[in-house]
């Protein structure tokens, strides 16, 4: 075994900075997510009890395996937006009956569960999770359809969810449909489109119109019942293939339909996992608040791979990224982590490497974030950085290993390409409550249009105003920074979740499980040219 030591001191006052600053982060997002977790807000929770039903994440509780986990996805969506945190939407990975299942669950204490465009987008990415990881998908729907006002963002694009349904069948993934409420209009379709349907006794309403729509229409009077309840698609029209008495009961019968789904996993359960040899609490305390500063990433990786147990890859080359083999809850991985922030050509060279390496041998990639981007400057634009960063991000972009990022510092520019941002399709991307993402880093941002504004002044013969540009610097500065935080980033879905980092080793663990259900090769060729 090869441990890695440490050089954290727990008693420094850099680590106590640094772990106050984490904590004072950590604070802030709890208070967000809490936003998530009180939905609609008690008027909302209060009736729907009141009605005897179930909350979201209490059907959620019920559906899965007592004392498992359940892996929520973008609870933070729509943060920033005029929409409710969430985004009526509840997504995640939990395990029913043995097996591993995404899951989706309408918020109705949310403007009655209806979907606006950050629930789209999260319904679209849940999705995308599903049929890349081959987990069963459980959708559990009470909505009030598309979000009227919004329609214009929605009923377009919102096809997809439907066309995605029976995709993921088509391809053998099992999907499954417990309906408890409101499923009218397009979303008929969530059940329309699924291979298991369940309805519950008097609260399914499935219909393509309701009543006042259908008198509309062709003058028919007509009630809930007759049009789409639970009792007419169990006897007369086929549709719900499982007739449930209550909530309860749906939520028991969508267990057995899972557990005769025959799903097995593409790989063995890995074998029993060493912990790691260091306290996963001190993780709390190296990311600095200042991103400026450097850390090194091995302090990170010693906690959360197993034993602490990392080998490292060429690690006298390209100091400034580290490469190296590990195990994580059993799963071989490869990592890349940046450690001085910046990616020259060297670093570049290594990663392409690595990364086909890692095809080679069909490992898993975990790539951590703390980096500033490719290095610009003459002599690096001589040296070919531009080739060179290149190839790393053709190397990233072209592997077939699935691919887990986790955003720890900054992520700035190319740099965040090359260490598979999000539009390099990880299977999962989680930021730390430290992370900062942008195309640069605000001040830099700021200086560069200053610079910019002030040869255009130049170049048009008038005069430039330096108060205005202060002001102006000042406001880009605080703006960017404000669109660089990992709340805002994840209120777009440009993250699967920000997490607690001393959740990192079980989240990391979950989704390795689940990536681990559908079988994967490495390329073993198929990269594009690589500039030399
Ligand atoms: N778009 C936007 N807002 C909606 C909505 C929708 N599709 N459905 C419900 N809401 C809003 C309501 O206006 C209400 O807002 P308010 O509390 O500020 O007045 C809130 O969500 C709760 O709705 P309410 O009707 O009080 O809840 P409910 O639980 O009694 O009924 C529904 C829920 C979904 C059955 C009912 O609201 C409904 O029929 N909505 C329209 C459904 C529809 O036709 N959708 C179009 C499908 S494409």
């Amino acid at each position: 075994m090869t441990v890695l030591p440490t050089a954290l001191d727990v008693n420094s006052p850099d680590y106590r900075a640094h772990r106050e600053a984490m904590l004072a982060k950590l604070a802030e997002l709890e208070a967000e997510h809490a936003k998530a977790l009180a939905g609609g807000g008690p008027k909302y929770v209060e009736r729907h009890r009141k009605r005897g039903k179930l909350l979201a994440r209490e059907r959620i509780e019920l559906l899965l395996d007592p004392d498992t986990p359940f892996l929520e996805l973008s609870p933070l969506a729509a943060w920033g937006s005029d929409y409710t945190v969430g985004a009526s939407l509840v997504t995640g990975i939990g395990v029913v009956e043995g097996v591993e299942c995404l899951i989706t669950a309408n918020d109705p204490t949310v403007r009655g569960g209806a979907s606006n465009p950050w629930s789209l987008k999260k319904a679209l990415r849940a999705n995308d999770i599903a049929l890349a990881n081959r987990l069963p998908c459980i959708s559990l729907v009470e909505s009030g359809g598309a979000d009227l006002p919004s329609q214009k963002e929605i009923f377009i694009p919102g096809g997809a969810i439907f066309r995605d349904l029976t995709r993921l069948s088509a391809a053998g993934i099992p999907t499954v449909a417990v309906v408890f409420g409101n499923s009218t209009a397009g979303g008929a379709y969530v059940p329309g489109m699924s291979d298991h349907v369940i309805m519950v006794k008097e609260r399914a309403k499935v219909f393509l119109g309701g009543p006042p729509l259908v008198k509309m229409a062709t003058g028919e009077e007509s009630d809930d019942e007759s049009l789409g309840g639970a009792e007419m698609h169990a006897r007369v029209s086929g549709l719900a293939d499982y007739f449930a008495v209550d909530e309860r009961d749906a939520l028991r019968q969508a267990r057995r339909v899972v557990a005769r789904l025959n799903h097995r996993k593409a790989h063995p359960d890995p074998p029993f996992a060493e912990e790691p040899k260091y306290d996963n609490g001190e993780l709390l305390g190296i990311v600095p608040g200042d991103l400026k500063v450097p850390f090194d990433p091995r302090e990170v990786i010693a906690r959360i791979v197993d034993g602490s147990d990392f080998d490292e890859f060429k690690p006298l080359y390209g100091t400034s990224l580290v490469t190296g083999w590990a195990a994580l809850h059993g799963y071989p991985v490869g990592i890349l982590a940046n450690a001085q922030g910046v990616l020259f050509s060297a670093e570049s060279q290594k990663a392409a490497q690595f990364i086909q390496l890692a095809n080679q041998r069909d490992i898993p990639l975990l790539f951590l974030h703390n980096t500033t981007g490719y290095m610009v400057g003459r002599e690096y634009e001589q040296g070919g950085i531009i080739k060179h960063g290149a190839m790393m991000i053709n190397a990233v972009s072209n592997s077939r290993v699935p691919h887990l990022s986790v955003l720890m510092g900054a992520s700035y520019g190319a740099g965040h390409y090359g260490m598979c941002g999000r539009a390099y399709d990880p299977r999962f991307l989680f930021a730390w409550p430290s992370a900062k993402s942008a195309v640069m880093g605000p001040q830099q941002l700021a200086g560069v249009l200053s610079i910019v504004a002030r040869q255009s002044a130049a170049a048009k013969g008038h005069p430039y105003d330096d108060e205005a540009d202060a002001a102006l610097r000042a406001m880009v500065e605080q703006q960017i920074e404000s669109e660089s935080l990992p709340m805002f980033l994840s209120g777009r879905l440009y993250d699967d979740g920000v997490i607690d980092p001393r959740d990192t080793r079980t989240v990391l663990g979950l989704c390795l499980s689940a990536i681990h259900t559908a079988p994967f090769e490495g390329a073993r060729g198929g990269f594009g040219v690589f500039r030399m």
